[in-house]
């Protein structure tokens, strides 16, 4: 007698969006900031599961499912699994979807825009329809200004308002240390307590960094200028960067997006230590490690 095996879900790792260096340029009348930033993506991130379902249904689970619960319909893979129906102009598609949050929610590391555009690729596969990259990425911005850059999880330059991308350099292998104090900071708030909002871009970054050290030093002579404001707001995300700061294994530490994570760059043999490490001075904080690309 055959049996047939249940189809195997598709999964996929939706990575943290880390902005090593983020410059405020401008202001549009509609309110959006212009900006102007690195992005990176290490290998820490949710998880996406897509598998034939009855109806759509979503799962969530993992350490921080409790922070999304609300009303099933506002979560952001939902949306993109109506919006990519829309768009590619076919029927809602029967599946289930699991969401297994491990990483803090509105936390400056695109959790959530990185759910949905994970789930957007996983989508075209599943159903076999595929957008063009120009079709995807208007969908993906209809989702928020953070969604197009998570579709290429790779090193990019953000400019606009997030969405006009282009290649970024080449990264060197190193280790990054995510650290989120477990406060929350709300992004219009840091974006409104900004003083300047007509910085310089970014300097010009070269094609490829061949080491770490090259790597800090590029960053040094940038900035993330959500910092100041998100310190100023949230205390705690200073005594999380003196934290990283203070550790001498640490290259070059800094606010990621609107906060309150922030990351440090190490040697990668060194970012389960210092994990570890940080774990045990400071338990009520979150912090993840892992490979920066
Ligand atoms: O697009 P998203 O929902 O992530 O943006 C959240 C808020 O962050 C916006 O309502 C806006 O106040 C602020 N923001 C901004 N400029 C950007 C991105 C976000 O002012 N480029």
């Amino acid at each position: 007698m055959a049996f047939a095996s249940a189809p195997s879900p598709r999964v996929e790792l939706a990575r943290a969006k880390v902005n090593l260096a983020l410059h405020i340029t401008g202001r549009r009348d509609d309110g959006y900031h212009l900006l102007d930033s690195l992005v990176a993506f290490p290998q820490i991130g949710d998880r996406v599961a897509l598998e034939p379902a009855p109806a759509l249904d979503l799962k969530l689970e993992g350490p921080f499912a409790r922070e999304l619960a609300g009303p099933a319909g506002d979560n952001l893979v939902l949306k993109a699994v109506r919006r990519f129906a829309e768009t590619a102009g076919i029927d809602l598609p029967s599946l289930r979807l699991t969401l297994t949050k491990r990483l803090p929610v509105a936390s400056g590391i695109g959790g959530g825009s990185s759910d949905a555009a994970t789930t957007l690729r996983l989508l075209e596969d599943f159903t076999g329809t595929y957008l063009t990259e120009e079709t995807m990425h208007v969908l993906a911005l209809s989702l928020g200004a953070d969604v197009p850059v998570c579709l290429f999880p790779e090193p990019q330059r953000m400019r606009g308002i997030g969405d006009d991308l282009s290649p970024g350099p080449v990264l060197p292998s190193c280790g990054i240390v995510l650290v989120n104090p477990k406060v929350g900071v709300s992004t219009p708030d840091v974006f409104n307590a900004l003083s300047e909002r007509n910085n310089a871009a970014l300097p010009l970054i070269p094609d490829r960094f061949e080491s770490l050290a090259q790597l800090a030093a590029y960053l040094a002579s940038c900035r993330n200028d959500l910092q100041g404001p998100a310190v100023d707001l949230c205390p705690e995300i200073g005594a999380v960067l003196s934290a990283l700061e203070a550790d001498a294994r640490i290259d070059f530490a800094r606010m990621s997006g609107s906060g309150a994570t922030c990351f440090g760059l190490c040697e990668l043999s060194q970012a389960m230590e210092i994990e570890r490490e940080l774990r045990q001075a400071h338990p009520h904080w979150w912090i993840a490690s892992g490979p920066l690309s």
